[in-house]
């Protein structure tokens, strides 16, 4: 039986869903696999609980879970303490075949993974902010070495990212494969929100905009403040990853985002976004309009061809894989040299703490066992 060292950065919805997975799936991963995770240390935000030689047992990790729920803090959990260097943690808890897991939604955590690297541990993240800093960042994390003149350095085989786009869906897995055959990828067109494919849908069957919106807010599918869905950002981050993994060099702001809301309404309190929320109606009633005169639907989508990426409200034909996307559902079309003229597509729950802790421990247990 292989014991594998693990380090958490983050104990927030996916974080937790983690730990009870790991929990759950212990005879699972011995049986076919010879494998036991020991999670040694798991942070927050200012806190960590660590637990050097067998990792932290069973009863206290779900005790763990429930604390965080509860809203504790680690710093203050019987076992743990205060921490403002996950670099000293990693290094007090890693061990040679550690894995760092990044569930945080942080870019601090940064220097702590290319520590990580540095002692040749492993990495997965789910979090998509140390992958869409600058560039040089983002070669540091992926590439297996440093940059030296024009060279190409090869990708880093200890690091993975897979729940950065679209959750559990195998979108990077499926992008990885395309690249390592040497099969151009001519286009990416992608919904990778799904409240966004929410408001999408709502306005395909005539609601208004404001109703949409109001209804994906009542029922918490929106952020607490729903511009941070609306303006694209989020999105615009994925779009970047799949650019980047395709070898292209770019950043965060070469990327051509519109939000589904004007810029004079990025001051307003939540309440007033909301209430002004009606003004927007028309517009979107028009953009409907006229993407159905020519047998079109509006999806909020990310496109990656030609050397540039867009994000925000386009027409795209009702019979294509994302014209014919409905709800919340995430979906991403790969055109290739292969996959043409129909595309290569990957459909389904593309958000959700269970489902992304389930692709996190996927690319834990794939690193752990050589997969
Ligand atoms: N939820 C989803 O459906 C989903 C899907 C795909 C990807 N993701 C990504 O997964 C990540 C986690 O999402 P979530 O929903 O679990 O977020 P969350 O509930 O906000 O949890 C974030 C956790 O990170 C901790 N944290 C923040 N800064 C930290 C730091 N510097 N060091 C250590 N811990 C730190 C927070 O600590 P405190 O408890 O102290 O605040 C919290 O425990 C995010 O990057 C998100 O984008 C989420």
């Amino acid at each position: 039986m292989q014991n594998i060292p693990v380090i958490l950065l983050g104990v927030g919805g996916v974080g937790s869903a983690l730990i009870q997975q790991v929990v759950a799936n212990r005879p699972l991963h011995a049986a076919e696999y010879g494998i036991e995770f020991a999670l040694k240390a798991i942070c927050d935000g200012d806190g960590a609980v660590i637990a050097l030689d067998a990792g932290l047992d069973d009863p206290t990790l779900l005790d763990l879970v429930d604390y965080k729920a509860r809203k504790g803090r680690l710093a203050m959990y019987g076992q743990g303490g205060p921490q403002n260097d996950l670099v000293a943690i990693i290094d007090i808890a890693g061990r040679t075949g550690a894995i760092v897991v990044d569930c945080t939604a942080s870019e601090t955590t940064v220097p702590a993974l290319l520590y990580a690297l540095e002692r040749k541990y492993r990495v997965v993240l789910a979090n998509k902010k140390p992958l869409t800093l600058e560039q040089e960042m983002y070669d540091r994390l992926t590439r297996a070495g440093a940059t030296a003149g024009n060279r190409t350095i090869p990708r880093q085989p200890r690091i993975r990212w897979e729940t950065t786009c679209g959750a559990g869906l195998p979108v990077i897995v499926t992008l990885n494969r395309l690249v390592a055959a040497g099969d151009p990828v001519t286009r990416i067109a992608g919904a990778f929100s799904g409240t966004l494919g929410f408001v999408m849908t709502g306005l395909q069957q005539g609601l208004p905009f404001s109703a949409v919106v109001r209804e994906a807010y009542d029922l918490g599918y929106t952020e607490p403040d729903p511009r941070d869905d609306l303006g694209g950002i989020d999105v615009a981050r994925k779009a970047l990853i799949l650019a980047r993994g395709l070898g292209w060099r770019l950043k965060l702001s070469d990327i051509d985002v519109t939000g589904l809301y004007p810029q004079s309404m990025s001051n307003l309190s939540v309440n007033e976004f909301m209430a002004a929320l009606p003004e927007l109606d028309s517009h979107f009633r028009m953009l409907v309009d006229e993407a159905a005169t020519s047998g079109k639907v509006l999806r909020y989508a990310a496109t990656i061809a030609d050397g540039h990426c867009t994000v925000g409200a386009q027409a795209v034909d009702v019979s294509s894989p994302l014209g014919r996307l409905q709800g919340t559902d995430n979906l991403v079309e790969f055109h290739t040299r292969w996959y043409r003229p129909a595309p290569l597509v990957v459909q389904g729950r593309g958000a959700g703490t269970d489902a992304t802790a389930a692709g996190v421990l996927a690319e834990m247990v794939e690193l752990a066992a050589g997969l």
